[in-house]
């Protein structure tokens, strides 16, 4: 049982300001079971009230799950004064959920994030115990090898003396011009990839995230297309962690 204000509950799926809520409550357009709300500070369940707005159902969920397809050049942020941010990409009945990307991806960088307001999901997919698998596809400059194989396997030691977990890395394609491989890591250090190639003298010139633990990158999502995520994705991804 999930209990809340009606105003605020209005107002967190985007109807409106509180004010605007009051406002809309006062001229009728509120029902909860059947009744017109007189008192914007009703108490309502959200699972189990009929809630009406406007006529149209109000279906209330507590979390909300984004999968978005991170194009280049947007920070996974929640607000920058310069900058435009993932979460500019949502509507504003979203936005106003408060959600927020779970880690980050460098700008450059595509792909798919997670956007949620459930904090704990977040904490949890984000544990350095839980071990949560990320796999990236990176084009390198230049040679990628066994010898690179190898390496990320026993793990690499970044330029700042910190050693990574053993971290797999599959050759798609390699080329003396532009080589193309899998990256699987478990960890999400600042720049990660990008540094694991530098201290094996290479150069990443693309990058982009295919999967988290069980949630892969929905290929139909355009770079800045999102959705929600399905019951089933959901529930995949709680009982992976
Ligand atoms: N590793 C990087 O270098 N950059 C990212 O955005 C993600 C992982």
């Amino acid at each position: 049982m999930a209990k809340m204000r009606i105003d605020k509950l209005l107002s967190n799926i985007g109807i409106g300001t509180r004010k605007e809520v009051k406002k809309f409550i006062k001229e009728g357009l509120v029902l909860v079971n059947g009744n017109t709300v007189k008192d914007a500070g009703l108490i309502v369940d959200t699972e189990s009230d009929e809630i009406l707005f406007d006529g149209e159902k109000i279906n209330y969920k507590e979390f909300i799950y984004i999968i978005i397809n991170k194009p280049k050049g947007v920070i996974s942020a929640t607000y920058d004064e310069v900058e435009k941010t993932v979460i500019d990409l949502l509507p504003q009945e979203l936005k106003a959920r408060n959600p927020f990307p779970v880690g980050r991806l460098d700008k450059d960088t595509e792909g798919l994030l997670l956007i949620t307001n459930d904090g704990d999901l977040a904490h949890q997919l984000l544990s350095p115990k839980k071990n949560v698998i990320k796999k990236y596809y990176a084009e390198i400059l230049g040679f990628v090898n066994e010898s690179d194989i190898k390496a990320f396997n026993e793990g690499i030691i970044l330029e700042d003396g910190y050693k990574t977990l053993p971290a797999n890395l599959e050759i798609l394609f390699s080329s003396s011009d532009v080589s193309k491989v899998y990256v699987y890591i478990r960890e999400g250090k600042y720049h990660q990839i990008k540094r694991m190639f530098e201290s094996v003298g290479k150069k990443v010139i693309y990058l982009k995230r295919l999967a988290m633990g069980s949630l892969t990158l929905d290929e139909n999502l355009k770079p800045g297309e999102w959705r929600e995520l399905s019951e089933e994705e959901l529930s995949f991804l709680k009982k992976s962690i």
